[in-house]
């Protein structure tokens, strides 16, 4: 089978990728999150072909990329003052916020939710993409469903094998975790998934907000289940340091900082400067090598679940359920 073409984001391809969009195929794209696998997102069969490539069920909506605020307004309704703010102070970059949305944007996309997924990538070439296509790019991480999300081209070509006009190689994502999700949909806003743009500068900016499993209104986002990010390779969450490590087992460390006396087939290093961004950019590199070890269990280090460390720790947790579903 002939391989995905993995291109460089040269007006070139750029133009071929736009037009590729036009006709409803599916173009991978940098993010400063992770790479996606874009969409028309106003193209109902353009969106079905996402569903199909990564084998997502139908009811997991999409979020919706942007290069410009005007827009929105074909998207959503109900931007108000927050919207405003958060939008003011953190676009281009890793947030998405969840909006009130218009007839003009497909079932598909939303999953027939009232509301709408947007947000503006912060990557020159997924900025130059969207500009170019003229319409929006809808545009999950570009992963099988469940599986370990992308951060390189190279991630997104192992993955796929058919289905993909092409992977626009940007290079390795800046940010590494997928973007903050916040619903605006009620009075408080309610955090659907931690991601790059942590909770505590958003409450900085608008006041509190309440956290998804605690919001009797919350909405049924899949992306929030556990079994998301998962390896192949079984993969254990650790509670604390980890006791004398021998045995018949061919294990992989995923450390913070360091790595503890033991013996390790692989190991890997978040940060060993302890830098929260670091780690959060290193994080599914480092779980994707680990995984094409042929390790029989990887244990992951916990870190402290401040600023990135919530969303860090959201994704070990979500790969240590998906690693166990498979057993
Ligand atoms: O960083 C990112 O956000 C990356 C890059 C490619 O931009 N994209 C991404 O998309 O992570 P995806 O498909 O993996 O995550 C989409 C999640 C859904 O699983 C759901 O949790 C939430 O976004 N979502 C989308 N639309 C929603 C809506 N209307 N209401 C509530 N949650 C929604
Ligand atoms: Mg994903």
């Amino acid at each position: 089978m002939p391989m995905i073409p993995v291109l460089p984001p040269t007006e070139e391809n750029l133009l071929k990728a736009s037009r590729d969009l036009a006709a409803g195929r599916l173009v991978s794209f940098p993010t400063e999150t992770v790479y996606g696998l874009g969409a028309n997102a106003l193209d109902p069969l353009a969106l079905a072909r996402i569903f199909e490539a990564k084998r997502r069920p139908f009811f997991d909506p999409l979020i919706v990329h942007i290069a410009d605020r005007k827009s929105l307004d074909t998207l959503c309704t109900g931007r108000d003052d927050r919207a405003e703010r958060l939008m003011d102070r953190f676009w281009p970059g890793p947030l998405t916020l969840v909006l009130p949305r218009t007839d003009a944007v497909p079932d598909l996309a939303t999953s027939g939710l009232p509301t709408v997924a947007v947000r503006m990538p912060a990557h020159p070439v997924a900025l130059a993409l969207i500009r170019m296509a003229g319409f929006p790019l809808a545009a999950p991480s570009a992963n099988p469903f469940g599986r370990l999300s992308p951060t390189s081209a190279a991630h997104v070509r192992d993955h796929f094998s058919e289905g993909i006009a092409m992977i626009l190689d940007g290079g390795p994502c800046r940010v590494g975790v997928e973007s903050t999700i916040l619903s605006l949909e009620t009075k408080t806003p309610c955090l659907l998934r931690a991601g790059g743009v942590p909770r505590e500068e958003l409450e900085a900016l608008i006041g509190p907000i309440n956290l998804a499993e605690t919001n009797p209104e919350k909405p049924s986002a899949p992306g929030q289940l556990p079994g998301h990010y998962a390896p192949r390779t079984r993969l254990r969450l650790l509670a604390g340091p980890p006791g004398p490590m021998a045995g018949p087992l061919k294990l992989g460390w995923l450390g913070f900082r360091s790595v503890p006396e033991g013996t390790f087939a692989a190991t890997e290093v978040l940060s060993s400067a302890g830098d929260l961004r670091e780690a959060a950019a290193n994080l599914f590199a480092c779980l994707h090598r680990l995984d094409s070890q042929g390790l029989d269990l990887i244990l992951a280090e916990p870190i402290a679940e401040r600023g990135l460390g919530a969303a860090i720790m959201d994704r070990l947790r979500k790969a240590a359920a998906g690693s166990a579903e498979g057993l």
